[in-house]
């Protein structure tokens, strides 16, 4: 910050004394919950089976390329491998098409998957919605999505955010106040069905998941990021594959980035600079443990990553960065640590209006329920906490404007808890602190 005059630094350090004792807003909403949250049965209404032989379930999409012309269509057919073919129209025309995937299966352990199909439909036409039909054969169904507007430096979109989702009643809750915003893709920050906490890893709770999401994820693209609950290895019951169920059932669009399968570092150092803030206005990262968190739970766990990472956040602008993991709601303020080398003591977070917002929405509202301990004092970067179940949404107005909100799950309702104005860090890089920080 410049200081302009000596009673401006007065007035700034009285203001950092508040600020030590009283870093942002901790919520003082007491969410009524007296025990951890509970899976919904098997037979419930969320897990329905369709009907027919051999029909499609757990069917989701994801972006299939970089820009939104691709639309990867999954689903799983359980008594045989049946079609792998999506048939597929716009709106505007009545032509067909067939696309062509592939069939998986695996096996965890006692268990044996269905036969999960990918197929990438490609050639899309952008801002259009399309039909799709999956089931060839056998019992179809048929679907529909909304292609993403063409890339443009002002075109306005709206993402959801969830993370660390379950399949608990809450869970329920807060998909179904998803699916009442306007978001049009959701961004999922890790952690899905928690199947890894049932006795081996039950992977019958990797098809619930799938079946409970299905009435979203099959009609707009979720956009996945992997957490700790998808590594599913065990050496105890010779599970020695990470990721196994995750990547068989949820694939991405990695070939699109030239299929590197180098280290995350190389990766990253390799796209970023590929990002042409002159089309792609806004710089989203999404990641699971958090950077910037004052719960216990989880503390200071993402410190590894964060060393390594956080100058190249800075140097290419990166707008906000949405985490998951730790089961609650937090905000941070524009700050970074980058000074800090672990040896020379600079180890507190200083305000930088260069630096990303950070966001951790790992409140989807999975059985192992809130972490509701939190840091006393709040540490000044962090500018709302709260521990609730809920969902955010990002509506991009325009090169320089976004639009964020947190919406808590209260009493059957999605409330805006906590809101803001983003200024783009490319665009707009002015300071849009909502909290004091020295
Ligand atoms: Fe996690």
């Amino acid at each position: 910050m410049k200081m302009g005059n000596s009673s401006f630094v007065a007035i700034a350090l009285l203001m950092s004394v508040v600020v030590l004792c009283n870093g942002g807003k901790t919520s003082s909403y007491v969410r009524k919950l007296i025990q951890n949250p509970v899976d919904m049965p098997l037979d419930s209404d969320a897990f329905a089976i369709p009907p027919g032989y051999n029909a499609p379930q757990q069917v989701h999409i994801t972006q299939g390329d970089h820009v939104g012309q691709a639309m990867i269509i999954s689903w799983v057919t359980v008594d045989e491998p049946g079609s792998n073919e999506v048939i597929y129209w716009s709106n505007s025309s009545l032509q067909n098409f067939t696309a062509e995937g592939e069939v998986f299966t695996y096996t965890y352990y006692n268990y044996t998957s269905g036969f999960i199909h990918h197929t990438n439909i490609t050639n899309l036409e952008f801002n259009t919605t399309y039909f799709y039909v999956v089931g060839i054969g056998n019992t179809t169904r048929q679907f529909w999505f909304t292609t993403p507007p063409e890339v443009g430096i002002d075109v306005p979109y709206t993402f959801g955010i969830i993370g660390d989702l379950g399949q608990t009643f809450d869970s329920n809750t807060t998909l179904t106040h998803y699916q009442n915003s306007n978001g049009s893709t959701l961004l999922y920050v890790g952690d899905l069905s928690y199947a890894d906490d049932y006795p081996y890893h039950d992977n019958v709770r990797w098809d619930t998941w799938g079946r409970f999401t299905e009435r979203s994820a099959a009609y707009q693209p979720w956009i996945w990021t992997a957490g700790n609950h998808e590594i599913d290895f065990d050496l105890q019951i010779g599970e020695t594959q990470p990721f196994k169920p995750f990547s068989n059932r949820y694939h991405t669009p990695y070939e699109s980035s030239q299929r590197t399968s180098t280290l995350q570092y190389k990766w990253l150092t390799a796209e970023l600079p590929k990002i042409d803030r002159t089309e792609t206005s806004w710089l989203i990262v999404l990641m699971h443990a958090p950077w910037y968190n004052s719960y216990y739970s989880h503390y200071m766990e993402g410190e590894p990553m964060r060393v390594v990472f956080e100058s190249l956040f800075i140097k290419y602008k990166v707008d906000v960065v949405f985490a998951g993991h730790v089961h609650a709601y937090e905000r941070s303020e524009r700050v970074s640590n980058d000074k800090y080398n672990i040896t020379n003591g600079i180890c507190t977070p200083v305000k930088d209006i260069s630096a990303p917002v950070y966001i951790t929405n790992g409140d989807g509202g999975n059985q192992e329920g809130l972490s509701i301990n939190m840091t006393q004092p709040q540490p000044s970067y962090s500018a709302y906490r709260e521990a609730s179940f809920g969902h955010g949404t990002l509506e991009i107005k325009n090169r320089t404007h976004a639009h964020y909100s947190w919406n808590r799950n209260q009493d059957g309702y999605a409330v805006e808890a906590d809101k803001l104005w983003l200024f783009n860090r490319y665009w707009n890089p002015r300071d849009d602190s909502t909290i004091h920080i020295p």
